[in-house]
């Protein structure tokens, strides 16, 4: 695994969306995984303003996401669908066909919405650079500590401290208590991953997932198993 520790949160972010244009601009029909959450929030915005001026070119870019709350509808305000639309695809030319997100929709059949997502991945060719973020318990996606490194996407139950995360940008509106979520397994198949993580509240999950012991109570761990992936620190993440 490549380190990379970047001075600060704006360089973090400047160093991820230089690797996925530069991916880009190598490939016009790249499967891209896309994470959501504040980490990759600088990223998008630097993708927006490399869009914007210099030419870049989604049209036909490739989209996964990586999760997904169950039980909102896409067009909730918090659901990821709305957090992409609202951060990335809004301002872009992604085609909106090319656009993957799993359906957590209220009634939603789960265990066939997580095999048909699994089939869209795998017709697409599979996922040449996929983006991570990392809980502070370490997750990955919303693998959460104790997932099997096997796994694949599925409707997982939220752990207390995601939900608990979960609680600040919903206030006073209902926590979601589950998820779908790619597989850890899923992940591990992408040809390359950069894990992004900054902030000193993640220093100790990086810490664990980097450089501790591959363990399924640290589900970042298995990307130590990986041949191809790339963490960008900030320093506060790194220390
Ligand atoms: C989001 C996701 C999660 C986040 C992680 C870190 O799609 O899969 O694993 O990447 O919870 O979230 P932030 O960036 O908000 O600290």
């Amino acid at each position: 695994m490549r380190v990379l520790v970047t001075a600060d949160y704006r360089t973090l972010s400047q160093t991820a969306a230089e690797l996925v244009i530069k991916a880009v601009r190598a490939k016009a029909d790249l499967t891209l995984g896309l994470p959501t959450g504040s980490t990759p929030l600088g990223m998008y915005e630097e993708l927006v303003t490399t869009y914007r001026h210099q030419h870049l070119d989604f049209s036909q870019l490739r989209t996964f996401n990586l999760d997904e709350y169950l039980g909102l509808s896409q067009d909730h305000p918090k659901s990821y669908h709305t957090y992409m639309r609202l951060h990335f695809f809004e301002y872009v030319n992604v085609s909106t066909a090319n656009i993957h997100i799993p359906d957590g929709s209220p009634g939603i059949d789960v265990d066939a919405e997580s095999a048909r997502y699994e089939t869209a991945i795998q017709q697409a060719g599979g996922i040449d650079l996929l983006i991570v973020g990392i809980g502070a318990n370490g997750h990955i996606a919303f693998n959460e500590p104790g997932s099997a490194f096997e796994s694949r996407t599925r409707a997982v139950d939220l752990a207390p401290e995601t939900i608990a995360n979960a609680r600040q940008h919903f206030r006073t509106e209902a926590v979601p208590l589950r998820a779908i979520t790619m597989g850890i397994g899923t992940i591990l198949e992408a040809r390359r991953i950069l894990l992004l993580a900054a902030g000193a509240s993640k220093a100790g999950a990086v810490e664990r997932a980097l450089r501790g012991p591959v363990s399924q109570s640290v589900p970042a761990s298995a990307l130590q198993l990986h041949p191809h992936v790339i963490a960008i620190l900030d320093e506060a993440a790194s220390r």
